[in-house]
């Protein structure tokens, strides 16, 4: 079925890699810095997605949109009616830990969440949204080969920006979560249902500890990167 409801492209012109910044005009820049041969597929909604080649294999970036249910629409749609493989979220976060900085990377091992997305597998306990393994180790070697520093772990996809409860990140930071973010959860569940691979990288742009955030600027240089992380990722592998 394509189009889809919120994706006006035809089959085959979404590769089988795709980056997915929270933000379209991030996928508009990512498109034009990065990728050759660029066309854009998508401007439903304005949720702009463009496929090209990175090094001469194809990759697609799309906004996803902020929340829980906008990535679980278009993460579903792209898996479900594009073929899509492999996501990859480039994204930013608030630091829960008072060693993790501004501009630094964490990658989500595992991703908590306050969401009820989970309850529509009826599964019987707790489900813990996981990161594809292949891509994390791929993710943290090329961090390494690149001298980036990254943290890996548990992140919060929280469905909640303006919590009433100032203080209620300190029970999960006391848990060990690194950070929250509002997508990675429904990513790693569409992922795990249907049999594909999903990351999520993101840079810390505010910290809920310091209560610093990041200048334009400064998020710009360490967007660009958590994405070059990402583009090494890219596979164009069934
Ligand atoms: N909360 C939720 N999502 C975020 C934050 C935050 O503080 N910072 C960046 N994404």
């Amino acid at each position: 079925m394509q189009p889809t409801p919120h994706i006006g492209a035809t089959n085959g012109v979404i590769a089988k890699t795709v980056l997915l910044p929270g933000d379209p005009l991030r996928a508009k820049y990512i498109a034009e810095r990065y990728l050759t041969g660029v066309m854009q597929f998508n401007a439903v909604r304005n949720m702009l997605g463009y496929t090209g080649t990175y090094l001469g294999k194809p990759v697609s970036v799309m906004g996803s949109g902020m929340g829980v249910p906008s990535i679980g629409i278009y993460s579903y749609e792209l898996i479900h009616f594009y073929g899509v493989k492999r996501l990859i979220r480039v994204g930013s976060c608030g630091s829960f830990q008072a060693d993790i900085k501004l501009r630094d990377i964490v990658i989500g091992l595992s991703a908590s969440t306050n969401s009820n997305y989970a309850r529509q597998y009826k599964l019987p306990g707790t489900y813990a949204p996981s990161a594809a393994w292949s891509l994390l180790r791929q993710a943290v070697e090329v961090a390494e080969q690149k001298g980036i520093k990254v943290r890996v772990g548990n992140i919060l996809s929280s469905d909640i920006f303006y919590d009433d409860d100032k203080d209620a990140w300190k029970q999960w930071a006391k848990m060990g979560v690194l950070a929250v973010e509002m997508e990675a959860a429904a990513l790693y569940m569409n992922a795990a249902r249907a049999g594909v691979e999903a990351l999520c990288i993101l840079t810390v742009s505010d910290s809920l500890v310091t209560h610093q955030a990041t200048t334009a600027e400064e998020r710009q240089n360490s967007f660009n990167q958590m994405v070059e992380i990402a583009l090494e990722l890219v596979s164009d592998c069934e």
